[in-house]
């Protein structure tokens, strides 16, 4: 684990309520691989005390990026925060997700609803290095949520959109969207963040096609790094369900592992 307490904030982007910062750490940089996260202390007084984690978006040399929407007191405090700031940042955390088990040739897509898309960015880049063209399905409410669709294309990962108010693209849920691209461009595949539902949903559709998947799953963390158990879910682990700690073992789970809420 590294510890970079007063990390500069060199960029920031917005488009309604969704943030980019781009944050100097070198450290984090070179470390880092798609589908691990940072936690970021948000406040520069006593509240909130704890830590925010948030995916790393991209990377450069020595720099990494978070693009995240504003849900609470934290987010809207780190949407504040302008170029010249510091923040105190801990990472990379998590396990990330695991790309060695991809076979040549094999077809990758990857699911991203709304502020899900984060992590989505730095692996469709990594993939594209490794000779796996990335296709993104990314799903949002209205428009407004799909700020990152050109930044995709921009880069040549080829994007397919959705709006729960059909504002842009196809009108309907994200999960619809690529069930309807699934008889053409079956990935063999997936990579999927977003909110539970949608990722429930898909983890459905995943064990159904026989499609292997991995998600990213979301918690309330304490701490990040595996000391408050503050981020438990139950997970199979050896057959045995077990309540395991999202931010150590995880975030990034195969499908087959995951026990959803009501199941
Ligand atoms: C591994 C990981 C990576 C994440 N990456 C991103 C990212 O890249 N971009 C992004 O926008 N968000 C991301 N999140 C979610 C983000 O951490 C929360 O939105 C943030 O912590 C909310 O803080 P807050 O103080 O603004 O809201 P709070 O005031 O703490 O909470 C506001 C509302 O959001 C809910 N909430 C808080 N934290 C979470 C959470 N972790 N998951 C689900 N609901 C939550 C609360 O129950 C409450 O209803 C990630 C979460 C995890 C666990
Ligand atoms: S957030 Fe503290 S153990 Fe996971």
């Amino acid at each position: 684990m590294l510890l970079d307490t007063k990390a500069e904030i060199v960029g920031r982007e917005s488009w309604g309520d969704y943030f980019l910062l781009t944050i100097r750490s070198p450290s984090i940089a070179e470390k880092a691989v798609p589908g691990q996260f940072i936690m970021i202390r948000t406040a520069s007084g006593p509240y909130p005390l704890l830590r925010r984690p948030f995916s790393i978006h991209d990377r450069k040399k020595d720099t990494i990026d978070i693009y995240f929407q504003i849900a609470g007191e934290g987010t809207a405090l780190l949407a504040a925060k302008k170029q010249g700031d510091e923040c105190d940042i801990i990472g990379p955390l998590g396990n990330g997700f695991l790309l060695d088990t991809l076979a040549e040739g094999r077809t990758v897509a990857a699911v991203g609803g709304g502020r899900g898309i984060a992590p989505l960015f730095f692996l469709g880049n990594e993939l594209q290095k490794l000779g796996f063209p990335l296709t993104v399905y990314y799903g949002g409410l209205t428009s407004g949520d799909l700020p990152l669709e050109k930044k995709f294309r921009d880069k040549g990962i080829p994007v397919h959109c959705s709006t729960d108010d059909g504002s842009t693209g196809f009108h309907g849920l994200v999960t619809d969207l690529f069930l309807s691209f699934l008889p053409s461009s079956r990935p063999d595949h997936l990579f999927v963040c977003g909110p539970d539902p949608m990722m429930k949903a898909l983890s459905r559709i995943c064990l159904e096609e026989r499609i292997s998947a991995q998600f990213s799953l979301e918690s309330i963390m304490g701490c990040g790094f595996g000391a408050c158990w503050g981020c438990v879910h139950k997970i199979k682990t050896q057959g045995e369900a077990e309540w395991t700690k999202i931010c150590q073992e995880g975030p990034v789970f195969f499908t087959e592992d995951i026990i959803w809420n009501n199941d």
